[in-house]
């Protein structure tokens, strides 16, 4: 059986997951029955992007609105006639928490009458299979997943099914999600489906969309990963216009929108999470009339979104304005500036800017500076004991970056020379090895030479130079006889040594500690005290490798 918990876990964002646990935990203490349910299930299985979480309770979520705030979720609005909270959880999680509810469509045209339900109810009531499952997450029955329609078995075969074959005639709002849906998925409508929609289509059931359904759909467009084939298909299929009577896509600015999503995955590369709903729906409604943007912006639920959108373009005007001013007088600057602006503004101006300082600014930002921090010397601060495990480290590799951006380290010896007086003082030196009885001793740190040793088998006779020559070679041997034996037997002592290797950034700073050193490169005579306990450690070394 399928591991669906696992399954969300894994193809969530962290965030996402925080956000899972955030609302279960408000639900927990609540008492109130939770299920992750619709697009979010159906994303999780089939692998597309996760765009939010839509969770359902079995209750009143509105009751709940403090609870989250308090948890830290933020309100984006919220549906009073299907109880539904619209949340922007940390991390802007997108979020909907609605209540289990039935929908009873009296008249044609005239909005269902919702009434409190189960959740095998609510999944009833909903738009196709793949969208009509629910995952419990609820104490004793964590991660079972309600699928009453086969929605898996849909998924897997790639078809968009109604439930039923009066879907479209109560909720004609569906003929635009499935036109939606079959666009971003590639999915097709399955034949009975299919039949339905045409149906549905020549007797006009559209005309009888709802206020607030409109609303959503123009919203779910903003989220697309590629909204243009959207908006193009909805066009096709006259829906655009059923969206809002003016909208074609002859209305948009589909070179800007392109340009956007290009530079929006440029961005994601770059490992930002950026949010390009808000410039989205700036490009989908460029060349629209004020009063006709007005009009969709009133229709949208969430505020966040509508916010967002309407403050872009003067947010993105004073960063212009910041990035040719003193604050970015020089690369390092702008670097600053840019990295603390929001990268949905410096997504917008990457693509809308019509200064050329501006633009070459940000393409500077996202490209050529990005170069500059391989010219970091990073094996060179490795060998120099200045490596992340230095509390300063951040700040002197911060340091060298800004001069390499401003052109004040010019060259790799300038950088070194800089970076020097930054190294730690070196690791005390090893111990002694301590004098052993018999001419075995050397086996002691020279394995793989000699039979492995008795405690105390150092060679009396050898002299200084051969200590040192086993203390340096020891370290360099350990890893490839240790690592396979530290499988087999993970709880004898070579297992440290196994770590040894990559590990080797963090010995510096355990290092200035007055510990044993392990340090290899000083000879093993000239430290001072601490005779005895180092070289138990290398024993047992050796007899960990014998076995
Ligand atoms: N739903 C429905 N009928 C509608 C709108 C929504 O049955 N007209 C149900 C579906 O189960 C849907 C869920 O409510 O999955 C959430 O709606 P929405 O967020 O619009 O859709 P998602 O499926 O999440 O799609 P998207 O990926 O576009 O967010």
């Amino acid at each position: 059986m399928a591991d669906y918990i696992y399954t969300m876990e894994i193809r969530l964002t962290p965030d996402q997951m925080k956000g899972v646990n955030l609302v279960q935990d408000v639900a927990r203490v609540a008492g109130i029955t939770l299920y992750l349910t619709g697009g979010a299930i159906r994303d999780i299985i089939s692998g597309f992007t996760i765009r939010d979480l839509d969770f359902t309770v079995q209750g009143n979520p509105l009751k709940l609105q403090k609870e989250f705030e308090r948890a830290g979720a933020q309100l984006a609005g919220h549906d009073d006639d299907v109880r539904t909270l619209f949340l922007v959880l940390p991390g802007n999680v997108r979020a909907e928490i609605g209540m289990a509810h039935t929908e009873h469509y009296e008249k044609v045209g005239k909005p269902p009458v919702v009434a409190p339900a189960s959740i095998q109810e609510d999944l009833r009531r909903r738009d196709f299979t793949v969208n009509a499952m629910a995952l419990s997450l609820n104490e004793g029955s964590r991660g079972l997943l309600l699928d009453p329609f086969n929605g898996v078995a849909d998924i897997e075969a790639k078809v968009l099914r109604i439930l039923h074959n009066y879907s479209f005639v109560e909720d004609p709002s569906r003929l635009i999600r499935a036109t939606r849906f079959a666009a971003r998925f590639h999915w097709p409508l399955e034949e009975r489906t299919q039949q339905r929609y045409e149906s549905a289509k020549e007797n006009k059931y559209i005309d009888h969309i709802s206020r607030s359904a409109i609303g959503h759909e123009i919203a779910q467009l903003a989220h697309e990963d590629d909204p243009l084939s959207v908006v193009r298909a909805l066009e096709k299929e006259d829906w655009l216009k059923v969206l809002h009577p003016h909208w074609t896509t002859a209305k948009m600015d589909t070179n800007g929108l392109g340009q956007l999503m290009k530079t929006r995955q440029q961005l994601v590369d770059l490992g930002y999470t950026v949010d390009p709903s808000p410039a989205v729906m700036h490009f989908l409604t460029a060349k629209l009339a004020d009063k006709d943007i007005s009009d969709l912006r009133r229709q949208i639920p969430r505020k966040d979104l509508i916010e967002a959108w309407r403050d872009l373009e003067n947010h993105a005007k004073e960063l212009a304005k910041r990035l040719t001013g003193k604050e970015a007088a020089t690369p390092s600057r702008t670097w600053n500036l840019l990295s603390a602006a929001r990268s949905e503004m410096v997504l917008f101006l990457a693509v809308t800017a019509r200064h050329q300082t501006v633009a070459q600014k940000i393409k500077n930002f996202l490209t050529k500076w990005r170069d500059v921090q391989k010219r970091i010397p990073l094996p060179e601060m490795t060998e120099l004991l200045i490596t992340p495990q230095l509390p300063e480290y951040p700040k002197i590799a911060r340091d060298v970056f800004m001069l390499l951006l401003d052109g004040k380290l010019r060259s790799h010896t300038e950088t070194l020379k800089f970076l020097k007086p930054f190294a730690p003082p070196p690791p005390p030196p090893p111990p002694p090895p301590r004098r052993g009885r018999g001419p075995k001793a050397a086996a002691v740190v020279a394995p793989t030479e000699a039979a492995p040793g008795k405690k105390g088998d150092v060679a009396k006779g050898k002299g200084k130079a051969k200590d040192k020559a086993a203390a340096v070679a020891a370290p360099q041997m350990a890893a490839p006889v240790a690592k396979p034996e530290a499988k087999a037997k993970p709880e004898v002592k070579a297992k440290p040594q196994v770590k040894a290797k990559p590990e080797a950034r963090s010995k510096p700073a355990k290092a200035s500690t007055p510990k044993p050193a392990k340090h290899p490169t000083k000879p093993a005579a000239k430290h001072p005290a601490k005779k005895a306990a180092p070289k138990k450690v290398k024993t047992k070394k050796v007899k960990a490798r014998k076995r």
